[in-house]
């Protein structure tokens, strides 16, 4: 077992990614206190987090700009705080609207587009554009250099996959044939911004509210001059991904099919040769060591301490019930980490309320942190 701070030393990116639902981004921004605890300046990029969670780590809602968590607040709660932890609340629509504004040869081409109602649905509604614009803001973020550690959340996918293949999605659609016939000279969008409106054409502006064709015809052919631009920057993506210093955690939970899903997603980063650093298990039962011990007849010794016979049995029902969980987790966790050929599996344990601020992530973080000595009592549900 290995703990974050073994996992990330040396790496300027760490991608939490999993499945939904897992704990991605409370794994996230736990990590992120964590690293910056230890004394990095690091920025956690999170994806719609619980506003609870938000709110406690001062985010402000669609900001797109990263923020300083007051340092104030970790005193408050008892977190020594030897570096600084920045947050950000990802907003794609208005990354793509800076990505444009970054490609566009002059203002005027980028207001053409920005105020193209064809853009303004493309680019909230695109396949994939949450995920890819995820990573455009990590690659400007790491181009500035203003951080020693960014921590990407990633967007709750139902299949983790499918946030490996964005990149690859938005520069298909971009190199599209559908985009390529419209933006040929002789292409469509020229043919019907040329001939003006026939009467089909008219009957569907009154149809649609307004004239489509020429805004798609407008769209395509502002967006053609800055494909090339794309292209390059989504390359360059891509190679941020699978550099060295960038560092993959597959978060997942305990039960038999996320722990599947961890294992084949796993397999495809090592695949498309992206760097695996380590798995988290989150929300684990653990045995409790101590009633198992006190007595064989817990049901009896319950109702004698408890005074009532069926609380009692009901109490030693739930308990069992808890056990066998237990005892899953644990089958899944030795079969998850032979599967995988490492001993990079981290345990967070269900924790009996939901992590929405610092208190709570400092909690997860006596986990993910773990000394090699606490690691062993966690791993025996003596912590
Ligand atoms: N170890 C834990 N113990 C108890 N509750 C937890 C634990 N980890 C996360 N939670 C809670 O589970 C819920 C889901 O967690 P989170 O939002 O981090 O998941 P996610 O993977 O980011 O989800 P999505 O895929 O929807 O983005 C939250 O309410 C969070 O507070
Ligand atoms: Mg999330």
């Amino acid at each position: 077992m290995s703990a974050v701070d073994e996992i990330l030393e040396g790496k300027d990116i760490c991608i939490c990614a999993g499945s939904g639902g897992v704990g991605k981004t409370t794994t996230s921004a736990a990590i992120a206190l964590g690293m910056a605890a230890r004394g990095l300046r690091v920025c956690v990029l999170t994806i719609d987090p619980a506003k609870r969670l938000a709110d406690s780590l001062g985010m402000k809602e669609l900001g797109n700009e990263a923020e300083r968590v007051d340092p104030v607040l970790f005193e408050r709660q008892g977190v020594e705080m030897k570096g600084e932890l920045w947050a950000m609340m990802l907003d794609a629509k208005a990354t793509f609207d800076e990505l444009v504004a970054r490609q566009a040869p002059d203002e005027e081409s980028r207001d053409r587009v920005l105020e193209n109602r064809i853009y303004q649905q493309i680019s909230s509604a695109l396949a994939g554009s949450q995920e890819y614009m995820a990573m455009e803001k990590l690659f400007e973020l790491h181009t500035e250099g203003r951080f020693d550690l960014l921590v990407l959340d990633t967007p709750p996918t139902r299949n983790a996959l499918d946030f490996l293949d964005a990149p690859r999605r938005l520069t298909q659609f971009i190199e599209g044939r559908s985009l390529r016939v419209f933006m040929k000279p002789t292409g469509l969008a020229a043919r019907v911004a040329g001939r003006g409106a026939s009467a089909a054409l008219s009957v569907l502006k009154r149809i649609v509210g307004f004239d489509l064709i020429a805004d798609l015809a407008e769209f395509f052919n502002a967006f053609s001059g800055m494909v090339d631009g794309f292209q390059a920057r989504a390359r360059r993506v891509n190679g941020l991904l699978a550099d060295e210093r960038t560092c993959f955690l597959v978060v997942c939970g305990p039960q038999g099919e996320p722990v599947d899903e961890a294992v084949y997603f796993h397999r495809k980063l090592v695949e498309a040769k992206l760097p695996f650093g380590g798995v988290i298990v989150n929300k684990v039962h653990y045995p409790a060591e101590r009633l198992r011990g006190d007595a064989v007849d817990i049901e009896g010794a319950l109702a004698a301490r408890l005074g009532d016979e069926d609380l009692a049995r009901r109490v030693a029902e739930n308990f069992a019930d808890y056990q066998a969980l237990a005892e899953r987790d644990a089958r899944n966790i030795a079969r998850l980490t032979e599967e995988l050929r490492t001993s990079a599996v981290i345990r967070v344990p269900y924790l009996d309320e939901d992590v929405h601020d610092l208190g709570g992530l400092a909690e997860v973080d006596r986990y993910l942190f773990a000394s090699s000595e606490e690691r062993v009592a966690i791993a025996a549900g003596r912590a």
